[in-house]
C-alpha cells in the first residue's frame, strides 16, 4: 500500500519508532506514526549540531513571506477571488485524488525536517527537542488527513459539500503543526485555504507551505498572505465567501473574530490554564519528571502546558515531592536554541503584562520556591520559576500566562484538587498521576478538560492516538479534536441521505 512505501522515505538508521506506541499500524485507516529523531544516536546529535550551525543566519521561507505580503483591501479581495476560482478544481478532485497530493505533502515535510527544525529555531527560539517532535506531527497530520479524505464522501449515506473556503489563522507557538495541521484538514476536506500564518513565526509557516505546493497543492488552492495592516485582518475574517474559520490562539481572539461577523463559521482551539493532580498513590519520580516537562518545554509557551501543578494529602505535606520537583527544574538547561545541550529556550518575545507580572510579582501567601530571573538583557530568556502557597481563587489560580512558571497549590482530597481545577473556566487538557483505578474513575468522571492524560506529561498530543481540542473556554465553535476521525466532517456541509421514512 502507499502506506509501506512511505517507511521507505525515513532516513534510517537516524530515526527509530517510539516505543510506546504499537508497532502495527492503527486498524481501519493504515495509519502509523511517524517516529521522531532519536537524539541518543550520534549521528542524529551530528545531524542536530549541523542544523543549529545554520540558525543564525537562516532566511529559509523569506521569498515566500515576501511574496505573500499584502497591503491594500483591493489585492486582498482578489486573492480571496482567485482562491475561490482555483478552488473550485480541487474541491472536484476526488478524496482519493486529494489523498495522493496529501501523502506527498507528508513526504515532502518530512524530507524538508531539517529546515522546518532550523527556521523554527530561528524564528521563535524552539529547541531541536521541541521542534522535533512537532514536525514527526505535522508529517502525520498529512498522511491521516489523507486517509480520512478517502472516507469523507460516504458517511451513512449523507453526501459532504466541503466549504469553499476555509481561512487558517495559526498562532506562533507551533508554527509547523498547527497551521500545517488545520491547512491539511481543510484540504482534504476539498475547501480553498488561505492561510495567515503569525507574524512571529511568518517563515517557518512559509516553509511548510511551501512543501504542500511542492507536493502538487495548487498555488490559489492554497493562498498564504501576510497582512500589511489590522483592518485587513479583520477584511479577511469577516469576507462573506469565507465559509470556515480555523482559528488556535486565545479565547480573547476567537470573541474579536466574531465580533467581525456574527455567523462566523469558526472552528477555534483557544486558551488553557491546565493542572496536573498527584496523589499519594502516584509514582512520584515520574509525577516529578512529568510536571516539570509539562511546565517547562518549550518555555512554557503551550496552551497545553501544566500551569499549576495540585498536590493531594501527604504529597503536599511531605518534603519528597517538594525536593524531586526543585531538583528537576533547577537542573534544566536554560538557552538559545543554538546551544545543542539548552533544554529550556527563550520565550517569543520580551516578557512584559500578564506574563511579566507572574514572574516577578507574587500574590498573597505565595512565595518562590524556585525564583525566576532575567538572564540577559533581551528579556526573552528567564530561568523557570515555581511559586508554593497558590491559593484557591487567587490571581494566578485562574489566569492564563504562557510563560515558564508553575503555581503549586494543595487540597486535603482528590475531589477537592478537581474542585479547584474545574473552577477554572478553561478546560484543554489535565493530568493525573496516581496509581489507584478507585481514584482514576473519580477523576475521569468529573475532571472539565478535553484532553486527559494519566500517568503521563500533558503536552504533546499524538495524531490519531490524542485528538485534541477542549472544553469550556478552551474551544469556541464547531470543532471536533483535530488529528481525531471527526475534524473533517465538521469543515463542509452535510447534504441530508435520501430519506427512508
Ligand atoms: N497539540 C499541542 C499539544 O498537545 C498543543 O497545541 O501539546
Amino acid at each position: 500500500s502507499s502506506l509501506e512505501a512511505l517507511d521507505n522515505t525515513v532516513p534510517l538508521p537516524n530515526r527509530r519508532q517510539d516505543r510506546s506506541l504499537p508497532p502495527e499500524p492503527m486498524p481501519h485507516t493504515g495509519f502509523r506514526n511517524t517516529p521522531d529523531t532519536d537524539p541518543a544516536l550520534p549521528a542524529n546529535r551530528t545531524w542536530g549540531r549541523a542544523i543549529l550551525g545554520r540558525v543564525a543566519s537562516s532566511a529559509l521561507g523569506e521569498d515566500s513571506v515576501k511574496a505573500a505580503f499584502i497591503n491594500d483591501e483591493e489585492t486582498l479581495n482578489s486573492a480571496i477571488d482567485n482562491a475561490l476560482e482555483k478552488g473550485k478544481a480541487w474541491g472536484r478532485l476526488s478524496g482519493n485524488e486529494r489523498a495522493e497530493i496529501l501523502h506527498r505533502a507528508g513526504e515532502i515535510l518530512e524530507a524538508r525536517r531539517a529546515d522546518l527544525l532550523e527556521v523554527m529555531a530561528s524564528e521563535t527560539g524552539k529547541t531541536i527537542d521541541q521542534g522535533d517532535p512537532e514536525v514527526s506531527e505535522a508529517v502525520d497530520f498529512a498522511h491521516y488527513y489523507a486517509e480520512s479524505a478517502r472516507r469523507l464522501e460516504t458517511v451513512d449515506g449523507a453526501t459532504f459539500v466541503p466549504a469553499k473556503l476555509t481561512v487558517v489563522t495559526p498562532p506562533w507557538n507551533f508554527p509547523v503543526a498547527i497551521p500545517a495541521g488545520s491547512t491539511l484538514a481543510a484540504l482534504a476536506a476539498g475547501s480553498a485555504v488561505v492561510i495567515k500564518p503569525a507574524k512571529q513565526a511568518a517563515r517557518s509557516g512559509a516553509v511548510m507551505v511551501e512543501a504542500l505546493w511542492e507536493a502538487g497543492v495548487p498555488k490559489g488552492a492554497l493562498t498564504m498572505v501576510q497582512l500589511g495592516e489590522r483592518e485587513l485582518g479583520t477584511q479577511l475574517i469577516s469576507h462573506p465567501a469565507v465559509d470556515r474559520v480555523i482559528l488556535t490562539g486565545g479565547y480573547e481572539t476567537a470573541e474579536l473574530f466574531r465580533s467581525f461577523r456574527k455567523d462566523l463559521p469558526l472552528l477555534a482551539e483557544t486558551s488553557g490554564k491546565n493542572a496536573i493532580i498527584v496523589t499519594p498513590s502516584a509514582d512520584l519520580d515520574l509525577a516529578a519528571k512529568d510536571v516539570a516537562y509539562s511546565a517547562f518545554g518549550h518555555a512554557g509557551q503551550k496552551c497545553s502546558a501544566a500551569s499549576l501543578v495540585i498536590l493531594v494529602g501527604s504529597v503536599a505535606t511531605s518534603k519528597r515531592f517538594h525536593n524531586q520537583l526543585i531538583d528537576a527544574v533547577t537542573s534544566l538547561k536554560v538557552g538559545y536554541p543554538q546551544d545543542p545541550t539548552s533544554q529550556m529556550g527563550p520565550i517569543i518575545e520580551p516578557a512584559n503584562g500578564k506574563l511579566l507580572n507572574a514572574l516577578t510579582t507574587l500574590g498573597d501567601g505565595e512565595n518562590w520556591a524556585v525564583e525566576p530571573k532575567k538572564l540577559d538583557e533581551t528579556g526573552r530568556l528567564w530561568s523557570p520559576g515555581v511559586r508554593h502557597g497558590v491559593k484557591r481563587g487567587s490571581y494566578f489560580h485562574l489566569t492564563e500566562f504562557f510563560g515558564p512558571v508553575l503555581g503549586v497549590m494543595t487540597a486535603e482530597t482528590l475531589e477537592e484538587a478537581i474542585a479547584i481545577q474545574n473552577q477554572i473556566e478553561y478546560g484543554l487538557t489535565a493530568g493525573l498521576h496516581s496509581l489507584n483505578t478507585e481514584e482514576l474513575g473519580i477523576w475521569l468522571d468529573t475532571i472539565q478538560a478535553g484532553n486527559l492524560y494519566v500517568n503521563r506529561g500533558i503536552t504533546g498530543a499524538i495524531v490519531q492516538r490524542q485528538p485534541f481540542g477542549g472544553w469550556k473556554k478552551s474551544a469556541v465553535g464547531a470543532g471536533t479534536k483535530a488529528g481525531g476521525p471527526n475534524y473533517l466532517a465538521g469543515l463542509g456541509d452535510w447534504a441530508p441521505a435520501e430519506s427512508t421514512a
